[in-house]
C-alpha cells in the first residue's frame, strides 16, 4: 500500500494521454506546457518529480479512422504518436515516461486490475443497452441526453446493444460524495467541485466497462469476445506507468499523484470513475484533479473533430518554442476558458517579450560594454530607486512559489514582468547615459550598472521554469551561463561577481519585434494553406524602389546624433517627437513611428539623421530634419550608428 507522501519531497504530476486521433492542436499544448512549467518548478525548488505523459490509443474512435484511411488502427496509431512525440521533442516538454497504451506493460497490467475488480465482486456481465458517443468514448442514457446530441461535445449519438461486464460504479456514490464534500482539495476549481457534486448525488448508475461490437481494445482477461472500455483502459495508465501491480518500487514511491491535470471536459472521469476503480482495487486515491479551462477560437472549442485547430508547430516555426509556452502560460486563467486569436498572441509577444524582457537584456548588455568595457562592476553604495529595485527583485520568488501553488501561471508571470517592468524603470531613472558624461558620477554609472546586470540575473532565475531557452540565452549574454540557475540564488541581490570578474557579451535579440499587421496576413495565408513549407520565418522584405543616382544620394546631409528624450505627440497618434542631439545642437525631429516603438525604449539610442530635410510643420510642432529607420523583413528598425571610429594601421 502506497504511504501518504506529502512532505517527503516526491511530485507526480499527469497530464491526459491524447487520443493518436489527429496531429495535436494547440489547446493539448496549453494542458502539457502548464505541467511542464509545474515539473520544472518543482524539480528547481527542491522535489523529486515524475512527469508522466502518454496516448490513448485504443477505442471505436480510432479503429473508426484508421478503416477510414485503410490501414490497420496500430499503423495509423504508430503514425499519429510519433509526431506527438516529435512535437514534445521540439517543445522541449520534460516529461519522465511516455505511456503508451499499447504497450505490452500497461495491457496486461490493465488486465491485472480488471481481474482485481473482478474478483472484488464488482464486475458482472449483463447487456448494455444505450446511446454511445464515439469522439468522446462516452457512454449516456437516455434521461441524461436532452436533444438527441451528447452532452460533452453535441455530437451525434449511437445506439449500443450488446452484451457487456459492468462495474457496481453504484456501490461507490456514497463514498464519492463524501470526497467531493470533504475534500475540497480534491477536485478544483470549485466550481467543478460543485457541478460534479449534483451529478453523481443525482444518482450514479453501474458502468459498461466492456464492448463487444469492435475488437480495438485490450481483451477482458476472463472473456476473449470483450475488449476493455478505452475509459477504463486509460485511467489506468497513471498506474501502470509506474508498475502498478507487478513492479511497485515506483508505485510506492509516487503514488498517490500530486495531481491529475485536465480538460474541465474530462472532469467527471477523473473525479468520479476513476476514484471508485481505486476504491474498488483498495488503492490511495490521487491528491488533486484539476480541470483547466478550454482555448476557444471565435466559433466555440478548438477541436480535432470540429477540424477548427491552430496547429502549435506553425506557430513554433514563426516564433520559437519559448514564445509559445509564454503566451500559452501568461494570457490564460487556469479554469477558465479563452479566446485564442493570433492577434492577441502576437501582441503579446510584442509587448512582454520583444519590447520588456528583451529590450532590458539588449539595453543592460550593451549599456556594460559601451560604458564598462563589458565588465560587470561591484555592487556600489546604495541610493535613489536601488532599494526599491532590489526590495522587488528578491521578493519575486516568494510570489512566485505561492501563485504556483495555486496553478496559476498568469500571476507567476505578472509578478516576474513586475520585475522586469521596474527594471526597466530603472533605467531610466538613472539614465546612465547621461552619468557616463560626468566623470564626478562613474561610481554612480558602475553602481547602477551593477545593480542592472544584477536583477537580469535574477529574471533569468525565475523565467526558468516558464521558458528554459531564453533563461539560457539571457545567462549567456550575461556571462553567467555557465553555471546553473538555481531558484534560491533568485532570492538573494549582488551576487552576480561576487566570485571574480565576469564579462557580458551581447548575442542576437532574444524576440524580434514582429510587425503585426503583416504577419497577421501571413499567419492568414498559412491557414488557408498559402505557405511554403520550411520557408524562412518571419522576414519579409518590401519591393525595392527603383534604382538612384548616386548624385541623389550625395544631396543628403547624413549625421549622427543621440536620442535625449522622446515622447508621444499630443496631436498624432502615430507620431513621435525626438529630442535628438547633434554635437551642440540640440534638435526636435517627427517621426511617424508610435506603433513601432515606445519611447521610453529609444532614449540612449544613437541615430542617424538626415540634416539637410526641409523643416516641416506636423500638427503644430516643427520637424527639423528626419530619423533613419530600415525595413530588416521584420518591420522597422532604427538605423543605428556604432560609436567606434575605426583605426588605419600603417
Ligand atoms: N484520451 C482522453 C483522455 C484520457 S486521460 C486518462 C482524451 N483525449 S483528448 O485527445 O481528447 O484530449 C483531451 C484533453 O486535451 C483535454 O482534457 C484538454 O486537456 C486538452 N484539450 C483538447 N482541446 C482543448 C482545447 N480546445 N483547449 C484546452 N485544452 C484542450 O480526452
Amino acid at each position: 500500500m502506497a504511504k501518504d507522501k506529502r512532505d517527503k519531497g516526491v511530485y507526480y504530476i499527469t497530464t491526459p494521454i491524447y487520443y493518436p486521433s489527429a496531429n495535436l492542436h494547440v489547446g493539448h499544448t496549453y494542458c502539457t506546457v502548464m505541467a511542464d512549467a509545474m515539473a520544472r518548478f518543482k524539480r528547481m525548488t527542491g522535489y523529486d518529480v515524475m512527469f508522466l505523459a502518454g496516448v490513448d490509443e485504443h477505442g471505436q474512435k480510432i479503429q473508426k479512422i484508421a478503416q477510414e484511411k485503410g490501414i490497420t488502427p496500430q499503423q495509423h496509431v504508430d503514425e499519429i504518436v510519433l509526431s506527438i512525440k516529435e512535437l514534445w521533442k521540439t517543445m522541449e516538454i520534460s516529461y519522465d515516461d511516455f505511456i503508451r497504451t499499447t504497450e505490452e506493460r500497461h495491457k496486461k497490467r490493465v488486465q491485472a486490475i480488471f481481474k482485481k475488480m473482478y474478483e472484488k465482486g464488482d464486475i458482472y456481465k449483463g447487456e448494455y443497452e444505450g446511446l454511445y458517443c464515439t469522439p468522446c468514448e462516452s457512454f449516456w442514457t437516455e434521461t441524461q441526453v436532452a436533444d438527441g446530441k451528447c452532452p460533452d461535445c453535441g455530437g451525434p449519438l449511437d445506439l449500443a446493444k450488446e452484451p457487456a461486464y459492468f462495474f457496481r460504479l453504484s456501490k461507490y456514490q456514497d463514498r464519492i460524495i463524501e470526497l467531493l464534500k470533504n475534500n475540497r482539495g480534491f477536485l478544483k476549481p470549485d466550481s467543478r467541485r460543485n457541478e460534479m457534486l449534483r451529478f453523481v448525488e443525482q444518482g450514479l448508475e453501474d458502468l459498461c466497462i466492456s464492448r463487444s461490437s469492435f475488437d480495438w481494445g485490450i481483451p477482458v482477461p476472463i472473456d476473449g469476445s470483450q475488449v476493455i472500455y478505452v475509459w477504463l483502459d486509460a485511467l489506468s495508465n497513471y498506474i501502470t506507468a509506474l508498475g502498478y501491480p507487478d513492479n511497485t518500487s515506483k508505485y510506492e514511491k509516487y503514488w498517490p499523484a500530486d495531481v491529475h491535470l485536465v480538460g474541465k471536459e474530462i472532469v467527471r472521469f477523473h473525479s468520479v470513475i476513476w476514484p471508485a476503480m481505486l476504491m474498488s482495487i483498495d488503492e490511495p486515491l490521487p491528491l488533486q484533479v484539476l480541470g483547466h479551462g478550454w482555448l476557444l477560437l471565435e466559433g466555440g472549442k478548438m477541436s480535432k473533430s470540429k477540424g477548427n485547430v491552430v496547429d502549435p508547430v506553425k506557430l513554433i516555426e514563426r516564433y520559437g518554442v519559448d514564445a509559445l509556452k509564454y503566451f500559452l502560460l501568461r494570457e490564460y486563467s487556469f479554469g477558465q476558458d479563452g479566446l485564442y486569436t493570433n492577434e492577441v498572441m502576437l501582441t503579446r509577444i510584442n509587448s512582454d517579450l520583444a519590447n520588456d524582457l528583451g529590450n532590458l537584456v539588449s539595453r543592460t548588455v550593451s549599456m556594460i560594454e559601451m560604458y564598462n568595457g563589458g565588465e560587470i562592476p561591484p555592487a556600489g553604495i546604495e541610493e535613489g530607486p536601488d532599494a526599491d529595485l532590489k526590495k522587488t527583485a528578491v521578493a519575486a520568488a516568494g510570489k512566485v512559489e505561492a501563485h504556483m501553488d495555486r496553478f496559476a501561471f498568469n500571476c507567476a508571470l505578472d509578478e516576474i514582468w513586475a520585475v522586469i517592468r521596474r527594471t526597466n524603470k530603472y533605467i531610466d531613472e538613472t539614465a546612465p547615459w547621461l552619468l557616463e558624461k560626468d566623470e564626478a558620477k562613474r561610481g554612480r554609472l558602475l553602481a547602477a550598472l551593477h545593480n542592472l546586470a544584477e536583477s537580469l540575473r535574477i529574471i533569468s532565475i525565475l523565467i526558468c521554469p516558464f521558458m528554459h531557452n531564453t533563461a539560457d540565452k539571457i545567462r549567456d549574454q550575461l556571462g553567467v551561463g555557465g553555471e546553473a540557475a538555481a531558484w534560491e540564488d533568485s532570492k538573494v541581490f549582488e551576487k552576480i561577481g561576487s566570485a571574480g570578474p565576469v564579462r557580458v557579451k551581447k548575442g542576437k535579440v532574444i524576440f524580434p519585434r514582429i510587425n503585426i499587421s503583416k504577419e497577421l496576413s501571413r499567419l492568414e495565408e498559412i491557414s488557408s494553406g498559402g505557405a511554403a513549407a520550411g520557408e524562412e520565418t518571419g522576414k519579409e522584405y518590401p519591393e525595392q524602389k527603383p534604382e538612384i543616382e548616386y548624385d541623389d544620394f550625395a544631396k543628403l546631409d547624413l549625421r549622427v546624433g543621440e536620442i535625449e528624450k522622446a515622447e508621444k505627440h499630443r496631436g498624432a497618434d502615430k507620431l513621435l517627437i525626438f529630442q535628438v542631439k547633434m554635437g551642440n545642437e540640440t534638435r526636435q525631429v517627427i517621426s511617424g513611428v508610435a506603433d513601432n516603438f515606445k519611447p521610453e525604449d529609444c532614449v540612449g539610442k544613437k541615430v542617424v539623421v538626415v540634416a539637410n530635410l526641409k523643416p516641416r510643420m506636423l500638427r503644430g510642432q516643427e520637424s527639423k530634419g528626419m530619423l533613419l529607420f530600415a525595413d530588416d523583413g521584420e518591420g522597422f528598425a532604427f538605423v543605428t550608428a556604432d560609436a567606434s571610429h575605426g583605426e588605419i594601421v600603417s
